[in-house]
């Protein structure tokens, strides 16, 4: 088969980039490792940018986000003793909006569907060929028969596990890498929302975030070890820890019951340059990784996807240089979402092998945080995202 653009992986990257081209006209073919079952039943992120709102209404899969996603005015940092009110909209005039990811897939995918575009799942073995020459290739198997997608360009979509990244050459790639020495430990349960917004809380037991899917379904998250299970905790004990790490006028007011999902996801901080290799381009989770405090993953896989789609879209309207630029564009936005994602994940975590120094650093910073509106600015325009 023969087709313009083949995308790699049918997570958010993959799925938005493909109906933004379809949309302009550009054909585009997407490969997915897993099932569609598979891909939907992944829990992750929550906050959506506004920028990454508006991009799925261009999509044309805004009508469910705008009636279901819950738009938030601010967000709660507590810790040291100081709960600290970020009012996202006054300082910024900004807002982010709470939908889950995996509603997002069901969107992207429905509307896929829709209008026709070609989206093939538990496509195995997917192997790139010739990304540096003028007439690449990819090849993968699907019930056991091979196939053959020629192509004018590859968007690698495909995670941080994916075939796209190691296909680059090691003497072209530079990897940066941070590897943080806990993980989090994600419950979903139906219950009330601890608050009305976000609250992040730092603890010296660890992390503690409260977060929502609705009025009804509560998203929270605690610092783990990086050797511990889900089985490990109970229901039980996790809402006993949860309620340690709060302030306690919140604790007071936490809701709990029976999870109904419950996983750990390690942190890391990963960077591989450049995103582009001939004609073989990278787009969110296949180039980076951001830990998940500050919400900012899913956000930057969006941000790739908008400048890859943009430059995609010129170039078959005759004008290349966007393709050019864009490995430089997008790891401009991407170097700063991470410094922002490192540094709310040291403010707020506990670093058991960095002692008591850290510790009073951290309360410094948090004592600024609660007496500077500089220094609260300076986090909200990074929570509701740097511009693209
Ligand atoms: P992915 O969502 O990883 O999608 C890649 C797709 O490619 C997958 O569907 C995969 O099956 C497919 N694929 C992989 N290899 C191949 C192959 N060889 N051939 C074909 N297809 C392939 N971000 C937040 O902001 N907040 C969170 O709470 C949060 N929690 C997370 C929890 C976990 C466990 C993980 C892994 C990530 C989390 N993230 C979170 C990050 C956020 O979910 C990602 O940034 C986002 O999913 C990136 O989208 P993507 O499409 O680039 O990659
Ligand atoms: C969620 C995840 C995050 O990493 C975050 O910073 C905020 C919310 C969530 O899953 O709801």
């Amino acid at each position: 088969m023969r087709h313009q653009v083949c995308i790699i992986g049918g997570g958010p990257s993959g799925l938005l980039l493909s109906l933004l081209l379809r949309r302009a006209g550009v054909d585009a073919v997407l490969l997915e490792r897993r099932s569609r079952d598979y891909v939907l039943a992944r829990i992750r992120a929550g906050v959506l940018e506004q920028g990454l709102c508006d991009l799925l209404r261009e999509a044309g899969v805004g009508t469910r986000l705008d009636a279901e996603g819950f738009v938030h005015g601010g967000t709660v940092i507590a810790a040291h003793g100081q709960t600290v009110p970020i009012g996202l909209r006054t300082l910024t005039g900004k807002t982010v909006t709470i939908y889950g990811q995996t509603e997002v897939t069901r969107d992207l995918y429905g509307e896929l569907d829709r209008i026709g575009a070609p989206v093939i799942h538990e496509a195995e073995d997917v192997t790139i060929h010739d990304a540096d020459r003028g007439a690449p290739f990819v090849t993968f198997t699907q019930n056991g028969t091979s196939h053959r997608v020629d192509c004018d360009y590859i968007a690698g979509c495909d995670g941080f596990h994916g075939v796209s990244r190691r296909t680059i050459p090691a003497a072209v790639r530079r990897d940066y890498e941070h590897v943080y020495p806990f993980g989090w430990l994600g419950i979903l349960s139906e219950t009330r929302p601890l608050h009305h917004e976000l609250v992040y809380a730092g603890h010296e037991r660890g992390f503690a975030l409260c977060s929502m899917r609705n009025a009804h379904l509560s998203r929270h998250y605690l610092q783990v070890p990086l050797a511990d299970r889900p089985g490990d905790w109970s229901d039980e004990a996790f809402w006993d820890e949860l309620r340690r790490r709060l302030p306690p006028d919140l604790a007071e007011t936490l809701e709990t019951g029976p999870s109904i999902e419950k996983s750990i996801a390690p942190l890391r901080s990963f960077i591989s340059e450049p995103m582009r290799w001939g004609r073989l381009f990278l787009a969110g989770d296949a180039a980076h990784i951001v830990p998940p405090t500050g919400a900012k993953g899913l956000n930057l896989a969006a941000s790739d996807v908008f400048y890859l789609s943009r430059a995609l879209i010129a170039r078959y309207a005759g004008d290349e240089s966007l393709l050019e630029t864009y490995s430089a564009t997008a790891l401009a936005r991407v170097w700063k979402a991470s410094r922002f994602s490192w540094s709310m994940t040291r403010m707020l975590h506990s670093f058991p092998d960095e002692g008591d120094f850290l510790r009073r650093m951290q309360g410094a910073e948090m004592a600024h945080l609660a007496g500077s509106p500089a220094a609260q600015t300076a986090l909200a325009e990074n929570y509701v995202g740097l511009p693209w």
